[in-house]
């Protein structure tokens, strides 16, 4: 997998904060540190991904992070537009979906992902995936094989976190045949976490931070099915 050049700039930080928050046991990433790591993403896009047009979030897990980031992006073109010398760069942002689980923690190895592309023509364009979190890759993997098919021209990824523990050796492999520009913010350990955008069962997107969630929370439900 190779990263963007200057991505290491990017620093992985764990916090570990206790929160308020019943169902939360601590923040690993709160406002000013998601902020400060989305200021960094945004001048690598603008410094790294200049000819890539299509912005492409995966929906509902990256929504709060595409819309902060691509905003941040424009402000950051703006700032640079001098030493830049180029126009600005008028992104096509277009959302796909993809689903691999529903409620659970894990996505099943066999399932296929079910993928619905972004509605924008994508043939010829070089693409960026903007995605909240790669874990086995699996999704990511999937996503980025039907932007190919699709006739991309090429397919970047920027995550704001990465549960490198998890990852598929397939899903590994895929992305480096790939020569795959991949940028991640946060390193995330192998917990579940939630909060700006991820969710479980479709709870907790609107914490305005990202911690980690309760294990008896997540066992609870399990035992309910
Ligand atoms: P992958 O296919 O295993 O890489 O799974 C990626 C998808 O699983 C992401 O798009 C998330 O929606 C979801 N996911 C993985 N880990 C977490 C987590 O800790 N919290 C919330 N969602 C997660
Ligand atoms: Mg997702």
């Amino acid at each position: 997998m190779s990263r963007i050049p200057d991505a290491d700039d990017v620093t992985p930080k764990v916090a570990g904060v206790p929160v308020d928050d019943p169902d939360v046991s601590s923040v690993l990433y709160d406002a000013n540190m998601i902020e400060g790591a989305l200021e960094q993403l945004a001048a690598l896009v603008v410094s790294h991904l200049g000819d890539f047009e299509v912005f492409v979030p995966v929906t509902t897990g990256a929504m709060m992070f595409a819309s902060d980031l691509v905003r941040s992006v424009y402000t950051m073109e703006r700032m640079l537009r001098e030493e830049l010398r180029r126009g600005y760069k008028r992104m096509v942002i277009s959302c796909a979906t993809c689903a691999s689980y529903g409620a659970g923690t894990t996505s099943d190895a066999n399932a296929e992902v079910e993928v619905r592309l972004p509605s924008c023509d994508v043939k010829g364009k070089r693409v960026c995936i903007l995605e909240d979190i790669i874990d086995t890759g699996r999704t990511v993997m999937a996503l980025t094989k039907a932007l190919y098919a699709a006739g991309a021209e090429e397919v970047a990824l920027i995550a704001l976190m990465d549960k490198s523990a998890r990852r598929d050796a397939e899903a590994t492999k895929y992305f480096e045949e790939k020569n795959m520009k991949i940028a991640c913010a946060f390193m995330c350990p192998d917990e579940f976490v939630v909060g700006y955008g991820l969710d479980y069962g479709g709870r907790y997107r609107e914490l305005p931070f990202i911690g980690v969630l309760k294990p008896e929370l997540i066992a609870a439900s399990a035992e309910k099915k």
